[in-house]
């Protein structure tokens, strides 16, 4: 009965994951919306997803065309509040992320540097779904950003692009690092705002939702194969 049940969740998750990957499995593939990247969920070297330059404000810096689309959207919203804001880092490939590791390694040393920089492979840069933003005024990043008018837009309105302020204050121990209210990152829409509701890291909302997916799975299967 048991095997039964987990070849029937088996095969159903092979006929989802041939339909919508994304709308089944989001956090399952790396194209997928809700894909983690951290240091126990790394990426391959090889990885190099399609990016656009986006077209907003700020320094010239790339994004998948879904997190490039809703990032636009989110800068004219801010604009149109009277915020402005400023692109500062986007998609970096895994050598980039290498070289930025290594140069906080040398400037902090190793266990600084683990709070405030990925090593290759672990980054969320890598995704194209994640940009660093700053205020107009200055594209410094650290954590005044979430004193100024521009970072407390975002941390109350990213969510509405689809966006998440990924390395919360108060969270360090979970995501391992430091708090950087400039790090956002695109898990779109129909998850950003549960996310943010939750108030937990990405790293939290993921394992749950992987454990609803499983359960939902159970659930269906059990009812095609009673
Ligand atoms: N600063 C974040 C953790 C990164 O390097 O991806
Ligand atoms: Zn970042």
């Amino acid at each position: 009965m048991i095997l039964q049940s987990i070849v029937s969740v088996v095969a159903l998750s092979v006929t989802l994951l041939q339909g919508s990957m994304n709308a089944a499995m989001p956090d399952k593939n790396i194209e997928g919306t809700l894909f983690l990247v951290n240091r126990t969920h790394m990426i391959s070297e090889n990885y190099i997803p399609e990016v656009r330059k986006t077209d907003v404000y700020g320094m010239s810096q790339s994004m998948r065309n879904d997190a490039a689309t809703a990032l636009e959207e989110m800068f004219t919203a801010a604009k149109a509040d009277g915020v402005g804001l400023s692109t500062v880092s986007g998609y970096r490939s895994y050598a980039k992320q290498g070289t930025i590791y290594s140069r906080k390694v040398k400037t902090n040393g190793q266990e600084t540097a683990d709070m405030l920089s990925a090593v290759p492979g672990a980054s969320e840069h890598q995704l194209g779904m994640a940009m660093d933003v700053s205020q107009r005024t200055s594209s410094r990043l650290n954590g005044n950003f979430a004193k100024t008018k521009a970072g407390q837009w975002v941390a109350a309105n990213a969510y509405r692009f689809g966006f998440i302020v990924r390395y919360q204050e108060g969270k360090e121990a979970i995501t391992g690092y430091a708090y950087e209210p400039w790090h956002i990152r695109y898990v779109g829409r129909e998850f950003a705002k549960e996310v943010f509701d939750s108030g937990e890291p990405l790293d939290t909302y993921v394992s749950a939702h992987r454990l609803d997916t499983y359960q939902y799975l159970l659930q269906i299967t059990n009812e095609v194969y009673p």
